[in-house]
């Protein structure tokens, strides 16, 4: 069933987006730093750049309808000191993209949204990917 959302409904949804893309865009920069070994911080900086990138892309989606979006986060959790507590964060922050991402897609009868969303998911399953074989390597 394709539910009905109104323009402001599908404006709110991509603000949400947009805020935890700018979330991630910040704690896999920080964490980046962090990261002492080599492989794994490079990895999660160029992800970081990823995740800006999807920033812009939702930004135009919501400034296109009238929306503007929301630079307001909320508290950065980078998930621990260790490699390891860094990559499960990053792990569990794309997983969260990807159930959130694959839900809009199913209920957001707009195109051009969904176009952009599907684009954004395929990269956030890659990036989830990419943390996990970093994640399998650590240990
Ligand atoms: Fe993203
Ligand atoms: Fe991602």
């Amino acid at each position: 069933m394709v539910m009905i959302l109104r323009k402001e409904e599908i404006i709110d949804l991509l603000n949400e987006d947009f805020r935890r893309e700018l979330e991630a865009t910040m704690i896999y920069t920080q964490n980046s730093f962090i990261m002492e070994n080599c492989d794994p911080s490079r990895v999660t900086e160029a992800i970081a750049v990823d995740e800006m990138r999807h920033m812009w892309w939702l930004a135009d989606l919501i400034t296109k309808r009238g929306g503007k979006p929301t630079m307001e986060h909320q508290e950065l959790d980078f998930g621990g000191e260790e490699i390891e507590a860094m990559l499960q964060k990053q792990i569990q922050l794309e997983t969260e993209g990807i159930k959130r991402y694959t839900h809009q897609i199913e209920i957001i009868d707009d195109d051009e949204v969904v176009g952009v969303l599907q684009h954004i998911l395929a990269e956030e399953k890659r990036h989830r990917k990419e943390f996990r074989e970093r994640l399998e390597k650590s240990d």
